[in-house]
């Protein structure tokens, strides 16, 4: 039997019709309303390249199911970026900026698991970053540049020095 309900997306309301309940909200997203952002790669909640944020916590979109979603605000990596079109996140330019973007396909996930750290944490220590994107993972950077950007995003945060690579940056492939 076919439903229809209405998700909270990205600050819109999105009407689903036709839909199977059993849909997760990676699905949904992707397939139904156009956020191809959150990557479909494990869709077993191993890898995190589908992480998007649920009324504020960072959840694997490939297990929620979408109907449960249907009250709450979800934010996905297209609902980071600033109002004006093109413009980047904060932690978007640092990834850029630092090198940690190679295939691409973890880096919204990342994006995400660093925006809801740094949301929370603006001063995270080296642990509590490794901490947070443990549940995200990159076959192809070696996450030295990702923990490099999570540090440039979060000293520009705090009021810090400005520039990729300004005190602590870490080799490739580290
Ligand atoms: Fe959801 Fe891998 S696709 S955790
Ligand atoms: Fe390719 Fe992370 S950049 S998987």
């Amino acid at each position: 039997m076919s439903e229809a309900y209405v998700l909270h997306v990205n600050g819109e309301e999105y009407a689903v019709a036709d839909a199977w309940l059993g849909e997760s909200l990676l699905y949904v997203l992707r397939e139904r309303l156009g956020f191809p952002g959150a990557k479909a790669g494990c869709e077993q909640g191993e890898c995190g390249s589908c992480s998007v944020l649920v009324d504020g916590v960072l959840v694997c979109a490939c297990l929620v199911l979408a109907a449960s979603a249907v009250d709450a605000e979800i934010v996905t990596v297209e609902g980071l970026q600033p109002a004006e079109r093109g413009a980047m996140s904060d932690v978007q330019r640092a990834f850029v900026e630092t090198g940690a973007v190679q295939c691409g396909f973890c880096t919204p996930g990342l994006i995400m698991a660093v925006h809801a750290l740094l949301d929370q944490d603006p001063e995270p220590s080296d642990l509590v970053v490794r901490e947070a994107i443990s549940g995200n993972l990159c076959r192809c950077t070696g996450y030295g540049r990702i923990l490099e950007a999570v540090e440039v995003a979060a000293r520009r945060r705090s009021g810090g020095p400005d520039g990729a690579g300004a005190g602590g940056a870490r080799g490739p492939g580290r």
